[in-house]
C-alpha cells in the first residue's frame, strides 16, 4: 500500500501552516492530552470575542453539549469588522456570473452592503434577535450578503436550495416558521433566465404560511407579480438604507443557522449549527487544510443551498479574511473549460470541488486544463462523495499537474466542517482516500456491535467519540429525533457517540476509507436524498400501492436513484413511458429536479419479512447486478424476488 502514497510537495510544504507528520502528530497529541486546553486556546486565538468564555465545554446535559459559555461575539464581526483595519481594500468576494459578468466586492465594500441588509431587515421587516429567515437564492453576492446580515443582527438563516421545489420549499419553511423569505427574481442558467419568485409565490400561497414579507432582489429583471404588502424589492428598499448597524453580541451557544438536511427516515430534518464552535472550526479548517495564504484567490463551486457553500464559500473564507470566488454559472458551460479558464484569469489558488464535476470534466473535457495556464493551483480539494481512483489520478495529473495536494475531505451538514482530511503539507495522500482525522476531531471506526476500534483492514461505523465545537447542535424543534438520528446506534465505553451514517475502514497505516452509507440514504451527485422522502412523493400518485428506492451505481452521479413500484391497477396504463413520466413529475413537484429517478420498476411485488418489512438489500443487490446472497426462504414471498430479477436484466 505504501507505494501508493502520494508526498506532499516539498516546495509547498516549506510555507504550510502544518508543515509536516510531526506538526501533525504534535496537534494530535495535544488535543489527546488536554482537550480543553486544546480548543479554548484555538478559540482565544482565532475569534475576536466581545466578552471572553468562561467555560469551554459543558457535557453535563450531553449530547446536548455547550462550547465556550459565557463568551459574546458577533459572526458577521468576525468575518467582516476585524478585517477592516487591515483588508478593506481586499477582495472579499469575486463574483462571475453566468455570463461572464464580474463584481469584486472588497472587505470595505461587504462591509456596507452587510450593514444596509441588515438594517433593512430590522427597519422595514421588524426582523429580531431568534427570528427565522428563509433565504431562496440564486448564487449572487445578494446571497452572502443575506446570509452575513441575518447573522450580524442575530436572525437565524434557513437557506433552501434554489433547486428544490415549492413543496418542498413550504415544508421548510413551515418547519422553521420563518416570518421572512429571502429570494430573487430568478437568475440566469446557461445564459437563459429562470426564475426562482413563482416558486415562492407558490410555496406561500395555501394561506396559513408563518411568512409575512418577501424580500425580491432582482437580478435578472424578469417579469414578476407582486403581492402587495408582502412583496418588497430590495433594489428599492436598499436605497436609503444607513451603511453602519451594529453587530449584535450573541452568545456563544445562541444559533446561527438551520440547514435542512435529508435522513434515512421521515421528513428532512432542521440541522442546528451555534455562534462559536461553528465559527471557530470553519476558519480553522479553512487555514490548516486549504492552506490559503493573505494574497491568494480560493474557489468553492458548491452552491450555498448546500452546507459546503456555507462553511467553504462563506463563513470560513471570510472568518480567515480570504477572497473567495463565487460562480453564479454551470461549470461546464459553454464548455468543460470553463473552469480552467477562470482559473487562470483569476490566477486561483485553491480549488474545491465535488467528484460528481471532476467526472464529468474528465468525461467531457479531458484535455481541457492543458489548454490554460492553470500553474497558479496548489491546492485541489474533493468532497461529498467517495471519489473514484480514475477521477482522482486526473484531477491529480492533469488539474493539479502532479505537484498540488488533493485534499479528500470528509465531512456532513452536522459537522459543520471537515472532520477527516489530508492536510496539504504533511499528509501523504492516497488516491480516493480521507486519510486522518483531523486534529481535536476523535474520529474512529467503530464495530457497531461491541463499540470496539476496528483494526487494519476491518470496517465499521465512522464515529466521532467526544464533542467537538462544530458539531450539529440540535434538529430543530425535535429534540428527541436529534438523540435517536445520531446517538442511537454506537455506544463505547457504554456511552453513546455521534454516528456519522457513514461505513468506513481502516488502511494499515490509520487512514480512514470512507465507504458510503449504511442507512437508506442515497448520495446523487453529492446530494444527500432520503429514501423515505422519494418514496413518500411518489405514493401521491393515484395508482401506486407500494414503494420502495434505493441507490444504484451511477457513472456521472455517484449514485442514481432506482424505484420499485408495485401499481394499484394495471388498467388504465397502456404506455409505462407515460407513467414513469407522471412519477418523475410528481418528484419534480413534491422535491426537485435533483430527485428524479434514473431507473422505474413496475414489480409484482416487493420482498417482504413476515412482518412486513422491505427488503432493501435485496433490493439493491438486484439494482446492482449483483447475486443476491441473503437468504431469502423466510421471505413472505419468496418468489418475487425472481420475478424482479428478470424485469431489471430486461431494464
Ligand atoms: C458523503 C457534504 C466520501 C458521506 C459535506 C456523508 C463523503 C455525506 C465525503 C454528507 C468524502 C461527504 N468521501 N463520502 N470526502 N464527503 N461524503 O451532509 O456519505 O451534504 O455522510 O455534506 O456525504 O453529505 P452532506
Amino acid at each position: 500500500m505504501l507505494q501508493e502514497l502520494y508526498q506532499p510537495n516539498k516546495e509547498f510544504a516549506k510555507n504550510a501552516r502544518i508543515k509536516n507528520m510531526c506538526e501533525y502528530n504534535e496537534l494530535v497529541d495535544a488535543a489527546n492530552e488536554d482537550y480543553e486546553g486544546f480548543w479554548g486556546a484555538f478559540a482565544n486565538e482565532k475569534i475576536d470575542w466581545f466578552e471572553p468564555f468562561t467555560n469551554v465545554l459543558n457535557e453535563t446535559n450531553a449530547p446536548f453539549v455547550k462550547w465556550f459559555e459565557g463568551g459574546k461575539l458577533n459572526v458577521a464581526h468576525q468575518c467582516i469588522d476585524r478585517h477592516i483595519e487591515s483588508r478593506k481594500n481586499k477582495a472579499a468576494i469575486i463574483f462571475e456570473g453566468d455570463r461572464g459578468d464580474k463584481q469584486i466586492i472588497t472587505y470595505l465594500e461587504l462591509y456596507y452592503q452587510v450593514n444596509k441588509f441588515a438594517n433593512l431587515l430590522k427597519e422595514d421587516f421588524g426582523v429580531k434577535k431568534g427570528d427565522r429567515v428563509v433565504i431562496y437564492m440564486p448564487m449572487i453576492p445578494e446571497a452572502a450578503y443575506a446570509m452575513l446580515a441575518c447573522a450580524r443582527i442575530g436572525a437565524i438563516h434557513s437557506i433552501v436550495f434554489g433547486g428544490f421545489s415549492a413543496e418542498a420549499l413550504r415544508d421548510r419553511i413551515n418547519d422553521a416558521e420563518a416570518k421572512v423569505v429571502i429570494t430573487a427574481d430568478g437568475a440566469y442558467r446557461k445564459t437563459k433566465p429562470y426564475m426562482l419568485k413563482p416558486v415562492v409565490d407558490e410555496a406561500l400561497a395555501e394561506g396559513n404560511s408563518p411568512v409575512e414579507k418577501v424580500l425580491v432582489v432582482e437580478r435578472n429583471n424578469e417579469d414578476l407579480e407582486w403581492v402587495a404588502g408582502r412583496d418588497y424589492s430590495y433594489n428599492e428598499l436598499i436605497k436609503d438604507k444607513s451603511p453602519e448597524c451594529p453587530a449584535e453580541p450573541m452568545d456563544s451557544e445562541d444559533p446561527l443557522f438551520l440547514l435542512y438536511t435529508s435522513g434515512s427516515t421521515g421528513k428532512p430534518k432542521g440541522v442546528q449549527h451555534n455562534q462559536a464552535g461553528y465559527i471557530l472550526w470553519a476558519q480553522m479548517t479553512m487555514e490548516w487544510v486549504f492552506d490559503v495564504k493573505e494574497n491568494d484567490t480560493y474557489w468553492c463551486t458548491a452552491d450555498i443551498g448546500w452546507i459546503t457553500g456555507h462553511t467553504y464559500i462563506v463563513y470560513g473564507p471570510l472568518a480567515m479574511g480570504a477572497t473567495t470566488v463565487m460562480f453564479e454559472g454551470v461549470i461546464t458551460y459553454p464548455d468543460a473549460g470553463r473552469p480552467w479558464k477562470m482559473v487562470e484569469e483569476y490566477k486561483i489558488n485553491q480549488f474545491y470541488t465535488a467528484p460528481t464535476a471532476i467526472r464529468v470534466l474528465h468525461k467531457t473535457g479531458e484535455n481541457e486544463p492543458a489548454k490554460y495556464d492553470i500553474s497558479s493551483l496548489k491546492v485541489l480539494g474533493t468532497v461529498g462523495e467517495p471519489i473514484d481512483p480514475p477521477a482522482w489520478k486526473w484531477y491529480y495529473e492533469e488539474v493539479g499537474q502532479s505537484k498540488c495536494a488533493i485534499v479528500d475531505t470528509y465531512w456532513q451538514t452536522e459537522t459543520g466542517g471537515h472532520i477527516v482530511s489530508p492536510l496539504p503539507g504533511a499528509t501523504p495522500i492516497k488516491p480516493a482516500c480521507a486519510t486522518l482525522p483531523l486534529p481535536g476531531i476523535i474520529g474512529e471506526i467503530l464495530d457497531p456491535e461491541t463499540g470496539r476500534k476496528v483494526g487494519a483492514g476491518e470496517s465499521g461505523y465512522m464515529c466521532v467519540t467526544r464533542p467537538w465545537p462544530s458539531m450539529i447542535r440540535g434538529v430543530w424543534g425535535d429534540p428527541e429525533r436529534f438523540i435517536k438520528s445520531y446517538f442511537g446506534d454506537v455506544k463505547k465505553d457504554g456511552k453513546a457517540v455521534y454516528f456519522t451514517g457513514d461505513g468506513a475502514v481502516y488502511g494499515e497505516n490509520g487512514y480512514i476509507t470512507i465507504t458510503g452509507r449504511t442507512d437508506d440514504v442515497i448520495n446523487v451527485s453529492g446530494h444527500r436524498m432520503g429514501t423515505a422522502e422519494v418514496e413518500a412523493a411518489i405514493k401521491k400518485h393515484w395508482n401506486v400501492a407500494e414503494v420502495a428506492v434505493v441507490g444504484k451505481p451511477h457513472e456521472i452521479k455517484g449514485e442514481g436513484i432506482f424505484a420499485y413500484i408495485v401499481l394499484k391497477s394495471d388498467e388504465g396504463v397502456a404506455d409505462e413511458v407515460e407513467e414513469v413520466k407522471a412519477i418523475n413529475n410528481i418528484i419534480k413537484k413534491e422535491i426537485g429536479n435533483i430527485a428524479v429517478c434514473d431507473d422505474m420498476v413496475f414489480a409484482p411485488g416487493l420482498p417482504k419479512t413476515r412482518s412486513g418489512k422491505i427488503m432493501r438489500r435485496i433490493l439493491r443487490s438486484i439494482a446492482k447486478g449483483e447475486p443476491i446472497t441473503q437468504d431469502i426462504s423466510t421471505l413472505e414471498d419468496p418468489s418475487v424476488v425472481e420475478k424482479i430479477e428478470n424485469m431489471v436484466k430486461g431494464v
